[in-house]
């Protein structure tokens, strides 16, 4: 976490990103964006036995279009620079409104302005597809994602004790959450959105 920190101090001028759906063709970099974070301990699910193959990164974009699940790319000169992308919460019906979240920036450009941009469209284009509430969960740590979390309007609703054994030793993980459009001040869309 240290080596991130100075990087993102080092970073200070934003750069041009553009945002976009991912794409098969991204699945490489993005799984090198991953690995490398995973090697340096910040991911609050995964030590590196856990590391997912290109193929199933490919498999879960498939199953994530079939459900209208947005999974965007920040480009940087051509290069994947970033992901992020929703899950649903839970699989049951009733949690359909429902979304989950991750978001790598990669190690050379933390810092510039890159992952709130990259957040901020992925909220916008989860409202946009009727979901009403965000949720994310981060290692009690990781004092940039906390960080841009606040930032963005997440609030933090729960802290879980110990609950992941990381690297040596016991890791608090921290949930947020954000209402979407009108979050739960209206009625949701029909039955059968989002399945
Ligand atoms: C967490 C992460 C997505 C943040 O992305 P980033 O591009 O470095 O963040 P940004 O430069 O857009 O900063 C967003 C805001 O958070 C603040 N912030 C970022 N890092 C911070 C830190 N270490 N301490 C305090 N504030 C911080 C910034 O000041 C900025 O606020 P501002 O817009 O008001 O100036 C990125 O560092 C990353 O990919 N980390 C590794 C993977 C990870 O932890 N993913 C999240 C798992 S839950």
């Amino acid at each position: 976490m240290n080596e991130l920190v100075e990087k993102q101090a080092a970073n200070r001028s934003a750069p041009q990103i553009s945002v976009r759906p991912s794409r098969d063709s991204d699945v490489d970099a993005m799984l090198s964006i991953y690995r490398r974070h995973i090697r340096r301990g910040v991911d609050d699910s995964v030590d590196d036995s856990g590391t997912p193959e290109p193929d199933d990164l490919r498999d879960r974009r498939k199953n994530l279009r079939s459900h209208r699940l947005p999974h965007l790319v920040a480009v940087f000169g051509g290069e994947v620079i970033g992901y992020a992308y929703v899950v649903l919460f839970r699989k049951r019906p009733a949690y359909r409104y429902t979304v989950k979240h991750s978001i790598y920036i990669h190690h050379d450009h933390v810092g510039r302005g890159v992952g709130r941009q990259l957040m901020q469209e992925l909220i916008d284009a989860c409202a946009a597809q009727g979901f009403r509430q965000m949720i994310g969960y981060i290692d009690g740590d990781n004092a940039a994602s906390l960080a841009i979390h606040d930032k963005l309007g997440f609030r933090r609703v729960g802290q879980l004790p110990g609950v992941a054994y990381r690297y040596g030793r016991w890791c608090d993980t921290v949930m947020v959450q954000r209402s979407l459009g009108a979050g739960t001040t209206e009625a949701p869309p029909p039955l059968g959105f989002g399945r």
